[in-house]
């Protein structure tokens, strides 16, 4: 089956989530060929839900023994944060042929993915001790998040897909790797199955406490921040590092790029809970709260969506 696509012409059903061709194939041969580790950390996320920030703060946390997250040197500071947390399906594995060698990266090697739980390789899932961290966002965020950065990396000769169409697919599910729904009850349900194989977050906890959420995630990764390095500032030390104001106007954020060529500078736009409001009608309201209330009903799964 296929849909109208947001940026391309059309997306595909693929293993019961949504997306592009290209992605289908780099997506089959990552599921084929990828050799996890016990020591790997995966980042798995609903695009446009904060992955950025949070692979930010997850190579800060894991390296902070040799890059001091005080250093003027920090990595963080030249490359942006996919390009040191490589996604799976856009950079690392791209088509057949193309099967990495990854085996001499450094441990613990950080990944990014949007994939769904279910279609994640039995390697990781199963067959090692790979951490997952989740993070998703409330939809209405999310929805008008990926509306503005679809129509800011599609080819500049197709025109701009009008919010109300984008929206009519998006509740139907026919977003990049959705429905949204699928995506995050999938991480929800294991997170609570196997708290130690995936720590389940949300956008807005982050915005509310960075701090704590970090110290969560380090926990949960065998690396808590010890008692010195909480006197010592270290933990805010990352989150400042972090920060959308400070990434934002890192001169490799301003100008660089990322993954198949799309400009670093659209991964930061406003970075708030609730912006949302500025973009939906009360019916949008409406409609998007229907989907989630019959969608996410039962699961325990609920979201703030005001700051
Ligand atoms: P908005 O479009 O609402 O501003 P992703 O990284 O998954 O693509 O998500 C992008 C969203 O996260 C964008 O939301 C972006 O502005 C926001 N974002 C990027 N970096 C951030 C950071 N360091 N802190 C908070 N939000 C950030």
């Amino acid at each position: 089956p296929r849909e109208k696509g947001w940026r391309t012409p059309y997306l595909y059903l693929y293993q019961g989530f949504w997306c592009q061709p290209t992605e289908i194939l780099a997506i089959s041969t990552f599921q084929k060929h990828f050799q996890a580790k016990d020591t790997d950390v995966l980042i798995a996320t609903v695009p446009k839900s904060g992955t950025t920030w949070l692979k930010a703060l997850t190579f800060a946390t894991l390296n902070r023994n040799h890059h001091s997250p005080t250093s003027e040197n920090h990595a963080l500071l030249k490359f942006n944060p996919h390009n040191l947390v490589p996604f799976f399906e856009y950079t690392l594995y791209s088509t057949k042929e193309n099967v990495p060698d990854l085996s001499h990266l450094p441990e613990p090697r950080i990944f990014g993915t949007h994939v769904p739980f279910a279609s994640l390789p039995n390697p990781i899932v199963r067959d090692t001790k790979t951490k997952i961290v989740y993070i998703c966002r409330n939809p209405l965020d999310t929805f008008v998040s990926s509306w503005f950065f679809s129509n800011k990396i599609k080819p500049k000769s197709s025109p701009d897909l009008p919010i109300e169409e984008a929206f009519g697919l998006f509740c139907k599910g026919v977003v990049g790797f959705g429905p949204f729904w699928d995506h995050m009850l999938g991480y929800w349900k294991e997170s609570i199955e196997r708290p130690e194989k995936v720590l389940f977050l949300k956008y807005e906890d982050l915005k509310e406490d960075v701090n704590l959420q970090l110290k969560r995630v380090a926990v949960f990764l065998g690396c808590p921040f010890t008692l010195e390095e909480e006197n010592c500032g270290v933990v805010e030390s990352i989150v400042k590092l972090c920060s959308f104001e400070n990434m934002k106007d890192l001169e490799v954020n301003k100008s660089g790029k990322f993954g198949r060529n799309f400009e670093n500078k659209f991964l930061f736009r406003k970075g708030e809970i609730g912006d949302w409001v500025n973009y939906f009608t009360p019916s949008m309201v409406e409609k998007l709260s229907k989907v989630m209330e019959e969608k996410l009903h039962g699961s325990g799964l609920s979201f703030r969506l005001h700051k």
